[in-house]
């Protein structure tokens, strides 16, 4: 997820650029860059390291013009470094590209284009696309993005700037959000409303598949096959507090309904037709995957959570025992692990201290590391073996969200991996996870289509004092984030229990009108899950649960029921958390806590 802007008009084109990227730094921050249109030539400046390092090179190196683009990245494919910061030329210099997104068969274009002799000097997909333009360039720059563009698989916002046709910025979008903004003195070109505020609040939103082209006084939209449309001027209303936060009240909601975005982009060029799933980062051969007898997981917090389903999935598919740990125990309790064992650390950040620590003890045991993680270029992911990255984009908000059900996508590509690779699941079996998987996007948006149901039930019940999350199986790991999330956004006090421990103790604090949330997505445990609902009822307690569609029926056992679409209840994890992030971010929302800064809590806990 990074960020992009341009500018076209009267004005000096630098102070519009730097100012626009300041205000998008919060879309990505490991390296920004600048191309300016200036006597003849591209001129570019780019660096690694945050934008005030780009605002240090280019008072080093002046450089003016009235066009430009310019890029502040959150990498994706190539780390952060000078080489791979945006934006990127063609080899002849004349073609420059910025670019936010994924292209998923950029090496098979790559390879194409090395074989016309093409030479790359950095590791990105954006390259890709400056010398397919560059390859399609027959006189009109416009014709050849268009033709470069319809060769692309996956996600991208682009915008183009050329010497050919110096006096245009092109702009096009796919999956990855656009905005032009019409401006008195020029036009802009951003991927958020923010960056171009203080010029213009008039925009165009591009839908997927438009191009526009912006000129010093005109801006043309036109459609993937280059035909002119006619676009509605939107006036945008926020200010750029609302605005950086896509107009919702807080990074935690904004990031929340990122998540059908984020889950799709984990799982593309992922799942290939069949059985298979295409990890390309990990280099663990078939070999290396039999001998692998144990397995550890160890993450702290919400990267935990999702190691304990992975910990469940990976034993039901691949039948290797699993242990999950918690980062900061294992690293102190001389962990049974050799050469033999896989040690998977799950890691937003990939800047964990504990995390960090564990994964060197494992290390240092002779086990070979998997990394799943967030941030390309993360201490985890240069130490690690093998890397599995999710792409959810910057997370900002403290309490995690995206990060966590895209860690959860993670553990089941792993778990196919293996599953296939050991011939411990069979390739139908691994199909119809699959398109499970495929479905996951679309379900997520209609329980988040849904959320005023959520948010009554928070209204409801926001002044509970304490909330008991209760599951089995896969919804027991799933309670345990759910009572994360509250506790620590809501400061509730909250608990989670395996639903079939409560009468070994627990049971004792139920009384009249505690808030017990009851997951019930495993249909094998549904008569277990109704007993332990039945115990609390008649207790006193207030119960809502979180169900799937067809299992209607559950209204009779409890208070309110919030449901969630029907799934095979392997992926049922990444629906239940959703209501249980809506439910936390709620109530803490109508008690009047900071959601986005929790108290005495920081996003990378870099410190032991
Ligand atoms: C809770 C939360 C934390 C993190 C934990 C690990 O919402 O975000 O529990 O999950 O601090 O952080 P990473 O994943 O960056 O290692």
């Amino acid at each position: 997820m990074c960020g992009i802007v341009g500018y076209i008009g009267d004005g000096q084109a630098t102070p519009i650029l730097l100012e626009g990227l300041k205000r998008l730094e919060y879309r990505g921050y490991d390296s920004a860059g600048v191309a300016l249109y200036e006597d003849g030539k591209l001129q570019i400046r780019k660096t690694k390291g945050r934008l005030t390092a780009l605002e240090d090179l280019i008072k080093r190196e002046c450089v003016a013009g009235s066009v430009g683009i310019g890029h502040t990245r959150w990498a994706t494919h190539g780390e952060p470094s000078d080489i791979n910061a945006h934006p990127h030329v063609n080899s002849k210099g004349t073609i420059a590209v910025v670019h936010n997104g994924i292209i998923e068969n950029y090496m098979y274009l790559k390879e194409r284009l090395q074989q016309e002799g093409y030479k790359f000097v950095s590791d990105t997909d954006t390259e890709v696309i400056a010398q397919l333009i560059d390859y399609f360039y027959k006189g009109d720059i416009l014709d050849a993005v268009i033709n470069a563009v319809s060769r692309l698989e996956g996600s991208y916002a682009l915008a183009i700037l050329s010497t050919y046709e110096p006096d245009k910025v092109i702009a096009v979008r796919r999956d990855s959000p656009l905005i032009v903004g019409l401006g008195e003195d020029g036009n802009y070109l951003a991927s958020d409303i923010p960056a171009i505020l203080k010029h213009t609040r008039n925009v165009y939103i591009l839908e997927d598949g438009e191009i526009a082209v912006l000129t010093r006084d005109k801006v043309t939209v036109l459609d993937s096959l280059g035909k002119e449309i006619k676009k509605e001027v939107f006036e945008v209303k926020w200010d750029v507090e609302a605005a950086e936060k896509g107009g919702y009240q807080h990074f935690m909601l904004k990031e929340i309904n990122e998540q059908p975005k984020a889950v799709r982009d984990t799982l593309a060029g992922r799942l290939p037709d069949g059985s298979d799933v295409k990890l390309d980062d990990i280099k663990l051969s078939a070999d290396d995957i039999n001998k692998i007898n144990k397995i550890f997981i160890v993450a702290c917090g919400t990267a935990y959570h999702a190691g304990l389903v992975g910990k469940n999935l990976i034993e039901r598919l691949a039948k290797i025992p699993v242990e999950a740990d918690i980062a900061s125990e294992f690293r102190y309790r001389d962990p049974l692990v050799d050469e033999h064992s896989l040690t998977i650390v799950i890691s937003q950040s990939g800047e964990t201290a504990d995390t960090l620590a564990a994964m060197r003890e494992a290390k240092k045991k002779g086990s070979r590391i998997l990394a799943v993680t967030n941030v390309v270029g993360s201490s985890v992911a240069r130490e690690a073996d093998d890397v599995l990255y999710t792409w959810a984009g910057p997370e900002i908000a403290v309490a995690s969200t995206k990060a966590y059900t895209t860690q959860l996508v993670s553990m089941y590509l792993l778990a196919i991996k293996l599953g296939l690779e050991r011939g411990t699941i069979t390739e139908d079996y691994a199909e119809m996870l699959k398109s499970e998987l495929r479905q996951l996007s679309e379900k997520i948006q209609k329980i988040l289509d849904n959320q005023d149901t959520v948010q009554k039930l928070a209204d409801n019940n926001y002044t509970a004092k304490d909330v008991f999350f209760l599951g089995r199986g896969l919804d027991y790991s799933v309670s345990m984030e759910g009572s994360l999330k509250l506790k620590e956004i809501s400061y509730i006090h909250s608990e989670a229990y395996a639903a079939g421990e409560l009468k070994h103790g627990t049971l004792a604090l139920i009384e009249n009108g505690t808030l017990v949330i009851a997951l019930v997505t495993q249909k094998h445990l549904y008569d277990k899950m109704l007993s332990n609902i039945k115990e609390v009822t008649t207790r006193g307690a207030h119960v809502i649960a979180v169900a799937l569609e067809s299992m209607r029926e559950i209204e009779k056992a409890v208070d309110d029921v919030i449901y969630i679409p029907d799934c095979a209840e392997e992926v049922a994890p990444v629906l239940a958390v959703i209501p249980l992030q809506l439910l936390a971010y709620y109530m803490a929302v109508a008690r009047g806590c900071d959601v986005d800064k929790p108290r005495n809590l920081a996003k990378s806990v870099t410190v032991e």
